[in-house]
């Protein structure tokens, strides 16, 4: 038996979600706490082992045809579409919480896949390949997730020009609070072009300002400026707001964290539902925030140190 690892992480959008659509610039940056394995077992027939279907992948249900397109993509890619196997994906990432479950998912996939026929996997070819699936997942992805689903470090990004990774110098926490409502990144993003499409100027305005704010927000990182990155967070929240994928329970989760003193809060990833998160500039005031969350109805919750 012939057993091959493939992993992956979550991630966190720090400011930039949704605008990083249209080319501006996003920051995001990796949950290693949030982890997906895959396995690769021999086996007669293509068979995968997920928490959406055990058993033949054929009969798989449409919930994971952006997992099965992504590995038909990488047996054609390596000229094995004859070969059979099993896959099993065990994760600590929620699903469809906009913390790059999916992205992470078909990283580990595919890094197994190549793993598993000893062939090596460019990083042109591993992006790719994860694009397969989440174009699928989400319809028109930056390839935010797909890099940093699969990077140690904070990345600064603009969609097809720059991913740079980069390293933070900040005392601080992100506390991540999931709603326990799945969140909709395809149809937020959808709903969002829609929006562009009636009123162009307001959008592109606060598409630019959340691009200006994932700018300052790089040089807080780099610089221990938190009041400052707390206030960016803040205000892109707003304009998340105002572009209309925030929803009723993602802003009471912000506000909470706000109460709780939170330097700032935000709403992160895709939108209508899934996660937000808040900054703290101590441990002791991540818990608080995180056990403030939770009293008031997070699902679940993540503290991340900065720097
Ligand atoms: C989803 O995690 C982030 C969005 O900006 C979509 C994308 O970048 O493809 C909403």
């Amino acid at each position: 038996m012939n057993r091959i690892n493939g992993k992956a992480h979550g991630k966190v959008i720090l400011i930039g979600e949704h605008a990083v659509v249209y080319g501006h610039p996003a920051i995001a940056l990796p949950l290693l706490s949030a982890e997906v394995s895959v396995t690769i077992n021999r086996s007669p027939t293509m068979c995968i082992d997920c928490v959406y279907h055990q058993g033949e992948l054929n009969d798989a249900p449409s919930a994971i045809d952006n997992i099965r397109a992504c590995i038909e993509a990488s047996l054609i890619k390596l000229n094995k579409q004859n070969e059979t196997f099993e896959l099993v994906i065990s994760s600590s990432i929620p699903q469809e919480r906009g913390m790059g479950s999916s992205a992470a998912v078909a990283n580990a996939c595919v890094k197994a896949i190549f793993d598993f026929f000893n062939q090596p996997l460019s990083e042109d070819d591993r992006f790719e390949l994860v694009q397969v699936s989440e174009t699928l997942a989400h319809g028109t992805p930056s390839g935010l997730d797909a890099k940093t689903t699969n990077s140690l470090l904070p990345l600064y990004f603009i969609k097809d020009k720059v991913i740079e990774p980069f390293s933070m110098v900040m005392e601080g926490y992100i506390i991540v609070g999931d709603t326990g409502e799945k969140g909709q990144t395809r149809m937020a993003v959808s709903s969002l072009r829609k929006r562009k499409e009636k009123n162009p100027a307001v959008v592109n305005e606060l598409m630019n300002q959340i691009g200006e704010y994932s700018e300052q927000a790089r040089l807080c990182l780099q610089n221990n400026l938190i009041d400052q990155l707390g206030d960016l967070m803040d205000k892109t929240h707003q304009n998340l707001m105002l572009l209309g994928v925030s929803n009723q329970i993602l802003n009471r989760l912000v506000n909470v964290a706000r109460q709780s003193g939170a330097k700032g809060a935000k709403m992160t990833g895709g939108g209508w539902g899934g996660c937000m998160i808040a900054l703290a500039k101590t441990h002791q005031q991540a818990h608080q925030i995180a056990n403030a969350l939770k009293r008031n109805g997070a699902a679940q919750t993540w503290i991340l140190e900065l720097g």
